[in-house]
């Protein structure tokens, strides 16, 4: 079947050698349905021509940000646009530093951050160049910001070394962009997440909250989107930038988060409680700044409602998966609040350690239903975020 059929992409040719297999990619695509356009950088010209690849594309080679008869028939933001995904292939050393760093001063680095489609990258490279510090951290930088990587083959490369670097075969590469677009049961569902934490005022300055940096919960939304979830967050205290192809509605306390979610709830097929709410709210928020000289010694807190737990309760519920954020008794503490709030499953978390969980970015999970528990090896938030929505897909629809 062809899973391409019908779909528009983009293909970001930069300069490596292996640029010369571009028109191959581009009749790869083609094979399976897609429509495609190509841009290439000013390194990617010195391997390829683009007479060849217009040929075969069968469509003008975008070069120029600064072509004014260009941004006239076809420009950088319509560009953008007009893609349902962009394939960056080869993706060269300079290249993914440049979009790293979220550089817009050439086309390729400019349509990147101006589109809401899902981007892939397929390096190309020495060796050495691959297993080097910079771009493995690179590379988890874009992966972290849902960028998906098309691993570079290990082989004979053109320098003349043996070891990882070479571009993926130009099958291999439309297949993965196909898979993209595979057909997931979350498709066309409706899918609510909370993410990050609360704030809950003292007085106009002060305010109690928590470490929540939001990481995981927009990794989830990432996931969902490219599931093809109809997807809403409702956002609390964040640090990491915001999924463009979400709704999003803001809240600051536990009860706004609380009012958000009953709000939206309804038709929702699956919810996602990712959020750090704040257990206890103080229980008087004074108009006026506190003074140092006043009385006030202790702060009386009264607790919030359980957001998580009152969404299990609701007669037509959705899926309801919940987060547990645990420093000891990890798997029994988990199994109770799956039990006590009624959930379909439980994401344990262990917060005790810095390296993963709360404001890391990377994070090692276990999967907890009702049925089974499953560890989910450390790895970046966002293929976390990947293996437990294939899992959720799995088990729930
Ligand atoms: N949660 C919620 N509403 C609250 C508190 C928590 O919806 N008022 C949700 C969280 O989003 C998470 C799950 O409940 O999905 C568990 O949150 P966690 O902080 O791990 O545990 P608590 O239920 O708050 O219990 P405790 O703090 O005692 O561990």
């Amino acid at each position: 079947m062809n899973n391409l059929t019908n779909k528009r992409i983009l293909l970001g040719v930069s300069g490596s050698i292996a640029a010369y297999k571009s028109p191959d990619i581009v009749r790869r695509l083609q094979d399976l349905g897609a429509e495609v356009r190509v841009i290439i950088t000013t390194g990617g010209r010195e391997f390829v021509s683009e007479l060849s690849l217009q040929t075969i594309s069968k469509n003008k080679v975008h070069d120029n940000l600064w072509d004014k008869e260009a941004e006239l028939a076809m420009g950088h933001i319509e560009l953008a646009k007009w893609a349902d995904a962009v394939i960056i292939a080869p993706a060269s050393a300079n290249t993914i530093a440049r979009l790293c760093h979220g550089k817009a001063d050439d086309l390729l680095s400019t349509v990147i951050l101006a589109t809401n489609a899902s981007v892939l990258i397929a390096p190309s490279m020495n060796q050495q160049m691959f297993a080097s510090k910079a771009i493995k951290e690179n590379l988890k930088i874009l992966n972290n910001r849902g960028v998906v990587t098309i691993n570079p083959g290990f082989g004979e490369q053109a320098c003349g070394d043996v070891g990882e670097g070479r571009l993926a075969e130009p099958e291999e590469i439309a297949k993965q962009v196909a898979n993209m677009f595979s057909d997931s049961a979350l498709s066309g569902r409706k899918v609510l997440i909370t993410i990050g934490g609360t704030i809950e005022a003292i007085d106009p300055v002060r305010y109690i909250s928590n470490h929540s940096s939001g990481k995981m919960g927009m990794a989830l939304a990432h996931a969902c989107i490219q599931a093809g979830a109809e997807t809403t967050l409702i956002i609390g205290s964040i640090s990491v930038e915001i999924e463009k192809r979400a709704e999003v509605i803001y809240i600051t306390s536990a009860n706004e988060m609380f009012n958000a979610v009953m709000k939206k709830i309804e038709n929702q097929d699956l919810f996602i409680s990712c959020a750090a709410v704040a257990d206890f709210r103080p229980t008087k928020i004074s108009h006026n700044k506190i003074k140092k000289d006043g009385k006030l010694a202790v702060i009386e807190l009264t607790k919030n409602k359980d957001i998580l737990e009152s969404v299990c309760k609701l007669k037509n519920k959705p899926v309801c998966i919940g987060f547990a954020a645990e420093t000891e008794n990890f798997l029994a503490n988990a199994r109770a609040k799956l039990k006590n709030k009624k959930c379909d499953a439980i994401i344990l978390n262990d917060i005790s350690n810095s390296d993963i969980g709360l404001n890391s970015d990377e994070n090692e999970v276990h999967f907890i239903s009702q049925e089974k528990t499953e560890k989910i090896d450390k790895s970046s938030k966002q293929i976390i975020a990947e293996k437990i929505i294939k899992k959720v897909t799995k088990y729930f629809f």
